[in-house]
């Protein structure tokens, strides 16, 4: 069963990536990702358990998914969830588990993530300057810097830095972050905004395209494309040789080819199969659950949820974010 080959989606290639939302709950408030005074999280009954979640996440393997990505909302804010991500890893059919998290818990939790056997994490850092990272987030810096010393020491050796860009907030951090990621050998990615949640940054003056900040990491120092995957995602990398670094953008709206790789489905902390960020078609695979989960429902499920995944985002369409990110997952 799950040696089965990766389903061919409508657009002809592999889906073999899934993120699952743990929770909606997050203990920040970035300023691109929740509303100002947002607190309407999901009824804690809404949620999958983790006993759910590990039967959507069988319902994958058997159909080629080998690789998964937890997220939240904040996943570290939900209760052991070190132990779910231990029995994700040992699933059959799982082949690659990433976490990604904001960092704030990480230093407390580290060491149990090490030991459940996780190995990657994209850590979310939009700014190194304490107040310009306390602007965005309303949290503090030096937590997150903890977190990521705390991973690094209990060996979680792959990990990459998140940064969204938002023009007139944190377009001066540009170069102090990727100094930071070279000082601590970590791979740095910069976000195009995506309108996502209905949030106060979100509009036309607030947007930086990736290819400024580009621009602006050129004018420092040389670049060299670098073509290998440092993720799954439709980040594109570059080599910065004089600072022995990598760096990414993710450049969601103003990459004309970004979707044309895109291998991957996100699960809703509610337990909805989203075929893409940027589209509002959702799957509930409640159904399927509850009062019991049914393999062969969920199955019919997800194939009709490869089946819907569109050939890209309508990010670019006048899209209405429908939602907020923390539900989704990022
Ligand atoms: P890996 O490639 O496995 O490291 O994961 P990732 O980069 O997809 O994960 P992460 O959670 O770190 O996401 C980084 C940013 O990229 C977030 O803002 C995501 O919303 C965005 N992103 C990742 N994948 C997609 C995608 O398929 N579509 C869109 N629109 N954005 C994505
Ligand atoms: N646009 C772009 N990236 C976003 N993220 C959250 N909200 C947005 C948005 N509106 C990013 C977070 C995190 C990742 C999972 O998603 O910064 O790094
Ligand atoms: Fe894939 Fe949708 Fe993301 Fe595009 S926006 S890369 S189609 S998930």
């Amino acid at each position: 069963m799950h040696n089965s080959p990766a389903p061919l989606d409508a657009v002809s290639r592999p889906v073999d990536y899934l993120r699952i939302s743990i929770t909606d709950r997050c203990n920040e408030r970035c300023l691109y990702c929740l509303p100002e005074g947002f607190t309407a999280w999901t009824e804690r009954e809404e949620i999958l358990t983790y006993e759910e979640l590990l039967h959507v996440a069988r319902a994958a393997t058997a159909l080629g998914f080998r690789k998964f990505r937890v997220t939240g909302g904040e996943p570290l804010v939900r209760r052991n969830a070190s132990d779910f991500l231990a029995a994700l890893i040992a699933q059959p059919g799982v082949e690659h588990v990433g976490l990604s998290t904001n960092g704030i818990r990480l230093s407390a939790s580290a060491r149990a993530l090490a030991e459940a056997g996780l190995r990657s994490a994209n850590i979310s850092l939009d700014a190194v300057e304490p107040a310009i990272y306390r602007r965005i987030t309303g949290g503090n810096v030096r937590e997150v810097i903890a977190g990521i010393e705390a991973a690094q020491a209990a060996g979680i050796s792959t990990i990459k830095l998140n940064a969204v860009l938002i023009r007139g907030v944190n377009e001066n951090q540009i170069w102090p972050l990727v100094q930071f990621a070279a000082s601590r050998e970590l791979i740095l990615r910069f976000i195009e905004l995506m309108p996502v949640s209905l949030t106060s940054v979100l509009n036309e003056e607030n947007f930086f395209p990736v290819g400024e900040a580009k621009k602006a990491v050129a004018s420092r120092t040389a670049m060299i494309p670098d073509l290998t995957r440092h993720g799954n995602g439709p980040a594109a990398y570059y080599r910065l040789p004089e600072l022995s670094a990598t760096v990414g953008f993710i450049g969601a709206l103003t990459d004309l080819h970004f979707c044309e790789t895109c291998n991957k489905m996100r699960l809703t902390a509610d337990g909805s199969i989203r075929p893409c960020l940027g589209n509002h078609g959702e799957i509930d695979l409640k159904p399927a659950l509850r009062p019991r989960a049914d393999a062969a429902r969920l199955r019919k499920l997800f194939l009709q949820a490869l089946r819907d995944k569109p050939r890209e985002h309508s990010f670019r369409d006048r899209y209405q974010p429908n939602r907020v990110m923390t539900a989704i997952g990022g």
